[in-house]
């Protein structure tokens, strides 16, 4: 079975042509990071109409890669939310013409169901239930993971997302967009000299949030700038990613405890954080956890985690052309 999976909720245009579950025959993204660099963030108009420029292209190159023609395609899958309206309609759109056009079954899959099933594109695969952390630029997450579909969230942001807070740093620390790789480079290099809050939100809560610890440090810059010290923003970069870091970890160990499940799994752009996913590593070790991580190009968003998830998940759901796009989660 030969799955197309379309993904355009945000700011990339991801289009991969998989072959059964385990064979990946091409995999193409459009960046559009160097459109959204100069306005420190995504520019959802902007994004909806590189989009519509991108799709056609995008979609004709993963064909030709994978050596396949759109006749030989079983099942075309693709992202209905969450995410930018805008960005959602114009793969949606184009996945329901296609689809009607040539007579091809569709299926609209959550973009959160992407992240979680991401793993399963890896040789190494875990098995249900397991821990998920979804962690990218719009959420924050974790979830019970019971089956291809179903999914109980156990807790998520009060605020803002564990990638918007590296996003919006960046932007006060005078970086680019996206500003997590740079965060996350420069962090390498800095010592965690500088103790930044960590919202633990009391001691049973699988919650996060992140908007304090972004304000501790623009205050930090703010009180520095005013006594003329020069920041140190290598050290800035590296004691923001270790209050990030250590609270992703310690709830994700945690819910896994609480549920008694030994399984953990990582998910979405966030995940692609060495730090991260080294304390998580590290953490699993010493609690005797098995972790599963996707490798980077998987945890950033793409079309092989959409076009797995419609694979995993079409033989559980309806679908009809008038199903619509939506910009919030069923799922939390
Ligand atoms: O999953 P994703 O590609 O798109 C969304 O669905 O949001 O995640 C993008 C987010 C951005 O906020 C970006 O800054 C962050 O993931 N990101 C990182 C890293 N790579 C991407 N954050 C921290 N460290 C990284 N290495």
């Amino acid at each position: 079975m030969l799955t197309l999976g379309i993904e355009t909720s945000c700011d990339d245009t991801g289009v991969a042509v998989l072959r059964n579950s385990d064979q990946l025959l091409s995999n193409v993204l459009s960046s559009q990071d160097q459109i959204h660099s100069p306005f420190g963030g995504i520019v959802p108009e902007l994004a909806s109409r590189k989009h519509l420029e991108m799709i056609d292209p995008i979609v004709d190159k993963a064909l030709k890669d994978a050596g396949v023609s759109l006749n030989d395609i079983d099942l075309i899958s693709v992202t209905q939310g969450p995410g930018l309206i805008g960005s959602l309609l114009v793969g949606f759109s184009y996945a329901k013409a296609l689809s009607f056009a040539a007579g091809i079954p569709l299926i609209g899959v959550d973009h959160m169901c992407g992240h979680l099933l991401s793993i399963y594109l890896e040789k190494d695969k875990p098995s249900f239930p397991y821990i998920a952390l979804i962690i990218s630029g719009g959420n924050s997450s974790l979830f019970l993971a019971k089956g291809y579909d179903d999914f109980a969230l156990l807790g998520r942001t009060r605020d803002d997302a564990a990638g918007e807070a590296f996003d919006k740093v960046a932007k006060l620390l005078g970086f680019d967009y996206p500003g997590g790789p740079i965060i996350s480079k420069l962090a390498e290099q800095g010592q965690s000299s500088i103790q930044f809050p960590r919202a633990w939100l009391g001691e049973d809560s699988l919650d996060f949030s992140f908007s304090g610890l972004k304000t501790a440090v623009l205050n930090y810059c703010n009180r520095a700038n005013q006594k003329g010290h020069d920041l140190n923003k290598k050290d800035i970069c590296t004691s923001f990613q270790e209050a990030v870091a250590e609270v992703l970890v310690e709830k994700t160990v945690t819910a896994s405890e609480k549920y008694q499940i030994n399984t953990i799994v990582l998910g979405g752009g966030v995940s692609a954080n060495p730090r991260i996913r080294d304390l998580m590593t590290h953490r699993c070790r010493e609690t005797g956890k098995q972790l599963f991580l996707p490798r980077p190009s998987f945890c950033t968003d793409n079309g092989a985690m959409i076009a797995i998830a419609g694979f995993f998940q079409y033989h559980q759901k309806d679908m009809s052309y008038d199903m619509d796009v939506y910009s919030r989660s069923p799922l939390g």
